[in-house]
């Protein structure tokens, strides 16, 4: 089967006034359709600059991205996105705010244009799926920060990619409310079988939500290790004190505090 997300031998280097830093190191990494793969590391390791260059955001130096085995070519209505803050439109309302994505999609590409009862029986559908049928016509700042990303989730749903990139979606979260949004990511792969590359400095989160965890060393930003989550793909809180997890946890968070002592050719490049 192709896969979803293939990264081959990925460089990035930025370059200032004064010098050239290599961030991204030869990334190659292979995502399977309906997967949820979690990126951890440093701060500074290249994270959110990996998941810009799969959005097309940003062009890598050398390498390739191939989505569903094509080669990409800048952004896509295929690859969603979802940040941290809320950027949602304060002036429209929860389920305009989620029509709102659509239309701007179909406006783009022609054959995108759906028929307006569709449309607004999936916005419905997927803001119920988030958990936020009854705020249909609520407006961004009558809600809870959990709820905003519950109303991007959606919005990020409605064209249908086949990949959402989330980058520390739920890092302004308290942490009742990040473990209640996690479930929701894990509803929603289930759900609409989507495929997720999910970047969190919280390695709870990364074992929780991940069937890998792909940990990145930086300076520059290199695959250090990809680690298999030995647990079933339905998860459930219970498994969060369970003698695996606990024990994967504990060796992500040790090797990623041994990767910032780390620096590989900090030197080969302009440094
Ligand atoms: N547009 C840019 N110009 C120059 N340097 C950048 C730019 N974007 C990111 N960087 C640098 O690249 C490195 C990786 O950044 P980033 O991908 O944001 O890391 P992470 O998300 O893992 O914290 C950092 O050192 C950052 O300062
Ligand atoms: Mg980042």
């Amino acid at each position: 089967m192709t896969n979803a997300i293939e990264i081959r031998h990925l460089c990035k280097s930025f370059v200032t006034r004064r010098r050239t830093t290599r961030v991204l190191d030869d990334i190659s990494l292979s995502v399977k359709a309906g997967e949820l793969v979690t990126l951890v590391g440093a701060s500074g390791c290249g994270k959110s600059t990996l998941l810009r260059i799969v959005a097309g955001l940003e062009v890598a130096d050398s390498g390739a991205v191939l989505v569903g085995g094509r080669p990409i070519a800048g952004a896509g209505v295929d690859r969603a996105m979802v940040f941290q803050d809320y950027s949602l439109f304060p002036w429209l309302t929860v389920k305009q705010n989620v029509l709102f994505s659509r239309r701007l999609a179909a406006n783009l590409h022609d054959n995108l244009a759906l028929e307006r009862g569709a449309e607004e029986e999936r916005a419905r559908k997927l803001i119920a799926l988030v958990g936020l049928a009854a705020a249909l016509d609520a407006y961004p700042s009558q809600l809870s920060g959990g709820m905003r990303q519950r109303v991007a989730i959606a919005r990020a749903l409605m064209s249908k990619p086949s990949i959402i990139l989330m980058d520390e979606p739920f890092g302004a979260l308290d942490a009742q409310t990040r473990e209640v949004m996690q479930d929701l990511v894990l509803d929603v792969v289930a759900e609409e079988g989507t495929t997720i590359l999910f970047v969190t400095h919280d390695v709870e989160e990364a074992v929780y939500l991940g069937s890998r965890v792909v940990l990145l060393s930086p300076h520059p930003g290199r695959i250090d290790t990809i680690y298999d989550v030995p647990l079933t793909r339905a998860r459930s809180a219970a498994m969060r004190v369970e003698p695996e997890f606990v024990a994967l946890k504990r060796s992500v968070m040790e090797r990623v505090r041994e990767t910032v002592g780390l620096s590989h050719d900090r030197s080969a490049v302009g440094a």
